[in-house]
């Protein structure tokens, strides 16, 4: 957002956000900026942003709170399962044919905004399923990045209640039944995927990636950002990689950022060149 439009007692807060929570909340749309910070205020029954700030500054359970209620965890697996399908019938041959198993070479692959880990695990299973079922991490790794570290916790842990949208056939092969009518991710599934936190807009993007997932993480963003986005994903991709978007979420110049149209539907798209920047 460009904080020299905005009042000064938000602009304090927004940069004092920074300070406490580590992270920019510059790049969040001001008003999904605003509308989060509303609610937590009327939760909090303070009436003006300098006293919700005060508060902030002294109660470590609001920054927390302020921090989940930023960042918007909402996930699920399979999300949208038409573009797995699409993924799994379009990209997945394509991603084994560049990466063929005689070269010995690894598939990488990045899922950024994981939130608690149902998105990589999506990913594991359709990609593992295709390479004959245990490919092993030499053949295929995913990185799966977030900034909330809570989040991150419980992706780790692949304990899951609810698993609506994985196949049966899935469920099956990766999953196992765990105490309190919960299901554990296998071992063999976990071994694929590394954890770690990240901030897409403060640390260093991974690069020479054969996939990117970047889905339901950027619709709170500004334009700016956005555009940030945009070469990060043409940074982080290799020439010939795959780039796959949120249903909800809009590419519209991605010619300028060296990509082509795999899937307009379900907003799939490839690296064609490298961005000189
Ligand atoms: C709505 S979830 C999307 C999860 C998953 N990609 C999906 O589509 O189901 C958005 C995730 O983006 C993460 N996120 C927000 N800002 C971020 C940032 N600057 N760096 C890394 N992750 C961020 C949030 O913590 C949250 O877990």
């Amino acid at each position: 957002m460009k904080t020299e439009e905005i009042n000064p007692a938000l602009k304090e807060l927004i940069k004092n956000i920074y300070l406490i929570l580590g992270f920019n909340a510059g790049h969040y749309e001001i008003k999904h900026f605003k509308r989060r910070i509303d609610a937590r205020m009327r939760a909090t029954k303070k009436e003006s942003y300098t006293e919700y700030l005060k508060y902030l500054k002294e109660s470590s359970s609001e920054k927390d709170k302020l921090k989940k209620c930023l960042t918007v965890n909402v996930t699920e697996f399979f999300r949208n399962p038409e573009v797995y399908e699409e993924f799994r019938k379009t990209v997945v041959p394509s991603l084994i044919r560049r990466k063929p198993p005689l070269k010995n070479e690894t598939i990488r692959v990045w899922s950024m905004g994981c939130s608690s880990g149902q998105e990589p695990y999506s990913i594991a299973m359709t990609l593992a399923d295709a390479l004959g079922g245990n490919p092993g991490k030499k053949r295929l790794i995913i990185y799966a990045t977030d900034i909330d570290a809570e989040a991150l916790s419980t992706a780790k842990k692949g304990v899951y209640k609810d698993i609506t949208g994985i196949p049966e056939k899935l469920i099956r092969r990766y999953l196992s039944k765990s105490p309190n009518e919960s299901f554990k991710i296998k071992a063999e599934l976990q071994n694929l995927i590394s954890f770690t936190r990240h901030d897409i807009f403060s640390d260093p993007p991974l690069t020479n990636m054969d996939a990117l997932f970047c889905r339901n993480t950027m619709i709170y963003f500004n334009k700016e950002a956005k555009k940030d986005l945009y070469r990060l994903f043409n940074k982080s991709l290799a020439v010939g990689g795959y780039l796959i978007m949120g249903k909800a979420e809009s590419f519209l110049n991605h010619r300028d950022y060296g990509f082509h149209v795999v899937s307009g539907r379900n907003h799939i798209f490839k690296k064609t060149e490298e961005m000189i920047s």
